[in-house]
């Protein structure tokens, strides 16, 4: 198992460029199932997931190759419809295989994800939805088998706002016959993305992006090439770096309007974001001010940089309050975070973080993805040395993320355990 070593205590400088979404990839991955053919998605991140979303596709029947961030993806020998415990236990995304072998042939049977760190993460709103859309559905021996004729379109109003439940009915319905409205559905830039491919393979889907998604259904789709968007959750952290260390950076095809809500309660705290030509510049204030967050959905604060924003906060110049609305268990780094002298209070979903004079080098375990990302902020930060063992949770979801850093001048490395 790698871990990584940090020599803390530097500022950050110079530039750097983010990669191809994660979560805008997955369902990407998911959806070529829809058609068989020859599909092209380009700007795809160098990641674990990717690998795990690779094998699904593999094992479905599908012939997928690599070539730098170029990954082509053969649909047309697709001979399984089923997706193995073994796999989409160590990747809950990969469940969005459902729908989309479902709809194009009528059957599928893909294991239950289970819980994670974060929290117990059901998808009974993706099964309701599949359902609505006439799908029957029986849970057995950990798995979902579900058959249809041809899926229906119907009305669908989500209970709570989810990315991955919206991502598969639009999915699902894509080739449902006649109209299907997604109502309360999430506005995740991601799921704009996916929208933006499946009109791409001839889908018609208005609305993507606000809260009502009007699909109409066609009779088939076809392959289709794509460009991956931005990671908006690799930049945020970018952006947190630079401002942990008192840095000054350029970030280079990030879209800072997806960042918004992170961007204004940066600015709050006391960074300056300026934008010219599609760069992006974080310059770190002397002293970082304490500011209150709440996780939200798109566009809120994203519970995906709740973590490393925490990490901030434990710097800056007075008490933060944070609180956790998307996931009842995403508090797992602030343990570690107290190993590097962070004074935090946690109550129920929310977390007071009092800002201290200075963090000092620890060793600190990964819980999660995002997790991870907070500790090595942090480590960037402190005095002295950190070690961050069980990376394997960071090379999930962050493409060469110590190879980045060294380029901005860091010091940290990756060693064998
Ligand atoms: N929920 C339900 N029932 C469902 C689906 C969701 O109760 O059927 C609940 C969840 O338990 C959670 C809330 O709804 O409390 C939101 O979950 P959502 O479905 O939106 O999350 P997701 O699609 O499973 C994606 C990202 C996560 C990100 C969340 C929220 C991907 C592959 N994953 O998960 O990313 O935190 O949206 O923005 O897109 C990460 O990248 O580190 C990560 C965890």
């Amino acid at each position: 198992m790698d871990k990584l070593i940090i020599n803390g205590g530097k500022k950050l400088n110079g530039d750097v460029t983010v990669s191809g979404s994660k979560n805008a990839s997955l369902p990407i991955f998911c959806a070529t199932i829809l058609a068989p053919g020859m599909n092209q998605i380009s700007n795809v991140p160098f990641l674990r997931d990717i690998n795990t979303t690779i094998k699904v596709l593999n094992s479905l029947g599908a012939q997928v190759e690599g070539n730098g961030n170029v990954v082509r993806i053969d649909t047309s020998s697709i001979n399984s419809h089923e997706a193995t415990y073994d796999l989409v236990k160590t990747m809950r995304a990969s469940v969005l295989v459902l729908g989309p072998l479902l709809a194009r042939f009528g059957q599928a049977r893909v294991s239950l994800p289970g819980g994670c760190a974060i929290g117990a993460r059901p998808i009974n709103l993706h099964l309701k939805g599949l359902q609505a859309l006439g799908a029957e559905i029986v849970l057995e021996h950990g798995y979902v088998a579900a058959r249809c004729k041809r899926l229906k379109g119907a009305r669908i109003n989500f209970d709570v706002s989810t990315v991955g439940g919206t991502e598969h009915l639009m999915m699902a319905a894509a080739t449902a016959k006649g109209e299907t409205l997604l109502e309360n559905a999430a506005r995740e830039p991601e799921i704009v993305d996916l929208a933006q491919y499946l009109n791409r393979m001839g889908a018609r889907i208005e609305g993507a992006g606000t809260d009502t998604v009007r699909i109409q259904g066609v009779t088939e789709l076809s392959a289709a090439n794509y460009e991956v968007m931005p990671d908006r959750i690799e930049a945020g952290t970018f952006m947190i770096a630079a401002a942990i260390t008192g840095g000054d950076i350029r970030i280079h095809r990030m879209k800072l309007e997806h960042l918004d809500a992170l961007a204004f309660k940066l600015q709050d705290a006391g960074i300056e974001i300026t934008s010219r030509d599609g760069i992006v510049r974080i310059k770190a204030p002397k002293k970082v001010h304490s500011v209150n967050i709440k996780t939200r959905p798109y566009p809120g604060f994203p519970t995906d940089m709740q973590a490393q924003f925490m990490a901030l906060m434990c710097l800056a110049d007075g008490a933060s309050v944070i609180s956790e609305n998307i996931f009842e268990n995403r508090f797992m780094h602030v343990s570690e975070l107290q190993r590097f002298g962070a004074d935090i209070t946690i109550e129920g979903n929310t977390s007071t973080v009092k800002g201290v004079k200075k963090l000092s080098g620890a060793p600190v375990m990964a819980t999660d993805l995002r997790a991870s990302a907070s500790l090595i902020l942090a480590g960037l930060a402190a005095e002295g040395t950190s070690e961050v063992t069980r990376i394997y949770h960071l090379d999930r979801g962050y493409e060469s993320i110590e190879k980045k850093l060294a380029g901005l001048g860091a010091d940290v490395v990756r060693v064998k355990e």
